[in-house]
């Protein structure tokens, strides 16, 4: 059995306010409690001003009936009206305390599941084979994690699917070079993450080969249909290819503490067994037409880049399948097979109108409804620390490893400096949960939709919003629980608490508002921003009120709000992918 979660007081406060609206005025249906949180108060409620429209009264004077129904008990200790008709509403210390102790005993903080029995599937990463993943597939990877994590943890199935770019002419090409050069210093054995950097390079020379050498193109072309015949040698040699590559992918995700395995890569050409039947389908139903010889789906009410209506190719003229009918497939086997009620692409902002004529292809053959939603979960581009592309200064994509070296350097350096006396191990380790954890929540703290600069100095700061000010927070409670010896002391709901002790634990009761939240908008930075305000309200707790040296039964108090801050922070932290350590 589910174990049931603990109301939250914002929703509390809703259904108070709301029973007072029923009695007040019985002919209103449904009404809104208009609860948030405010400035004045502890929350406070708007729902007298679309009242006084309904029943045109003067707002003030529901606010002032409302305010008489709302008689101060256990829950409520003081309600104004203010302004035009605001209720601010200020809760009781009791009810605050009681919160506090209700959320700890709770299994994971009496979190409730408001997607369960739904299966979201989630297609992140999705790096190309035979190329190195560039750092816009780093945010796929980072964000797409998180949304998956969140996503499990708020209770939906979560189907994880790598869409990894493993089929088309590109590897028709590639493999007739190859053939070409054998010694081209490429044999698929030794370091991973060097297979694959020299495949990028080879891949490039045969790309260019293919450009100027119309002979080798042609040739290439043949190794394109042998490919798709099946043709032993070349199947063979672009299996090596595949794993190559998924070696390398799997190396970079372990390191960065991605849920990602080998069971996880659904690659394009997982779907070339469907792509027949699927145009068979599009063609039946007169989606899809031919056109030119080739076979499209029209748009009259879509313009592309230039203005004009856009068209879709599902097959091209000379009879081949492309990203479009790939996409198509896979769109139509994540609602048929995996029954998907919502799908995730986490991928490029620059891909959105691909994935706009996609879903509307999909919508007009009716394979999605009301019942599943296809969204593209867009993100912006990676700048250099100086704003500019993100290049090398040769112009190639910077390799991602290589950038987690540096981060990993410059948490290095900032934990040392800090804590001169580590032992070289215990550096180390620190180093690398700090590195690792500022890059993912330098990407997580982001408005995905934006644009964000990889500034490694910025990313590892103490101060500001960064994963290592947040780890030094954990840090921080994790020390006071230790000096305490005995921190399991029951609450005490008598006692007044400080404005600090308040803000505190009202925020820490509005976790699950901004976990539905960061789920609802697909947006990890809302989740991110909670904890930072998290660890600044901590810190001021902790400024303001005095834990170890209080009288017992304060100190048993303010030690149980620097436990449910510790659970809170690990808990979000964890849906960050970032590891939280007891000391740095
Ligand atoms: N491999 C593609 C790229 O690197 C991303 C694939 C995204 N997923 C999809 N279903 N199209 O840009």
């Amino acid at each position: 059995m589910e174990p049931s979660p603990v109301t939250r007081l914002s929703e509390e406060i809703e259904h108070t306010v709301a029973d007072a609206i029923r009695r007040s005025f019985p002919d209103v249906h449904d009404p809104d409690a208009l609860v948030r949180g405010s400035d004045h108060a502890d929350f406070q409620s708007n729902a007298a001003l679309p009242l006084a429209a309904a029943t045109k009264q003067r707002s003030r004077d529901i606010a002032d009936a409302l305010a008489g129904e709302l008689a101060p008990d256990s829950m409520l200790a003081d309600v104004q009206v203010a302004g035009p008709g605001f209720l601010n509403l200020t809760l009781t210390g009791d009810a605050i305390w009681r919160q506090v102790e209700a959320r700890l005993e709770a299994p994971e903080l009496g979190l409730s599941r408001p997607a369960a029995d739904t299966v979201t599937v989630i297609d992140y990463s999705s790096p190309n084979v035979a190329k190195q993943m560039h750092v816009g597939h780093l945010r796929s990877t980072v964000i797409g994690d998180t949304l998956a994590r969140l996503t499990v943890c708020l209770g939906a199935q979560v189907v994880r699917q790598n869409h990894v770019g493993d089929w088309g002419t590109q590897f028709g090409m590639l493999i007739q070079y190859l053939d070409e050069h054998p010694g081209s210093g490429w044999d698929a054995t030794g370091d991973a993450e060097n297979n694959i950097a020299r495949l990028d390079a080879l891949y490039r020379d045969a790309r260019n080969e293919f450009d100027t050498d119309d002979a080798f193109a042609q040739r290439s072309r043949d190794r394109v249909v042998a490919l798709q015949n099946g043709d032993e040698e070349t199947t063979r040699v672009w299996r090596t290819l595949v794993d190559v590559s998924a070696d390398a992918f799997q190396t970079l995700y372990d390191r960065l503490g991605i849920g990602l395995d080998r069971a996880d890569i659904a690659g394009e050409s997982t779907y070339n067994p469907l792509l027949d039947d699927v145009v068979r389908e599009l063609v039946d139903a007169g989606v899809a037409v031919e056109s030119d010889g080739a076979l499209c789906v029209f748009f009259d009410e879509i313009t592309g880049p230039s203005g004009d209506p856009v068209v879709l190719i599902v097959r091209k003229k000379d009879g081949g399948y492309g990203y479009a009918a790939t996409d198509l497939a896979t769109l139509r086997y994540r609602v048929r097979d995996l029954h998907a009620n919502e799908i995730l692409y986490v991928v490029d902002a620059r891909q959105s109108l691909h994935f706009r004529l996609i879903f509307e292809t999909a919508a007009r053959m009716g394979w999605v409804d009301d019942t599943v939603s296809p969204r593209h979960i867009a993100f912006g581009t990676v700048l250099g620390a100086d704003g500019t592309p993100f290049k090398t200064r040769a112009g190639d994509t910077v390799p991602l490893a290589s950038l987690l070296d540096d981060a990993v350097q410059g948490a290095r350096a900032v934990v040392a400096t800090k804590n001169p006396d580590l032992e070289a191990a215990e550096l180390d380790s620190i180093a690398r949960a700090a590195g690792i954890g500022a890059v993912k929540y330098a990407e997580l703290s982001t408005a995905r939709n934006t644009d964000y600069r990889f500034d490694v100095a910025k990313m590892v700061a103490l101060q500001g919003n960064t994963g290592v000010y947040l780890q030094y927070a954990y840090t921080r409670t994790a020390a006071i629980l230790d000096k305490a010896d005995d921190a399991s002391g029951r609450i005490d709901d008598t006692l007044a608490l400080e404005p600090a002790e308040r803000a505190l634990a009202l925020h820490l009761d509005g976790y699950e508002s901004a976990l539905r939240d960061a789920w609802q908008t697909h947006e990890p930075h809302r989740l991110a921003s909670y904890l930072y305000s998290l660890a600044k309200l901590f810190s001021a707790f902790y400024e303001n009120c005095p834990i170890l040296p209080s009288a017992p039964a304060l100190r048993a108090n303010r030690l149980q709000l620097t436990r449910l801050t510790q659970r809170t922070l690990r808990h979000g932290l964890d849906l960050l992918g970032i590891d939280v350590l007891d000391r740095m």
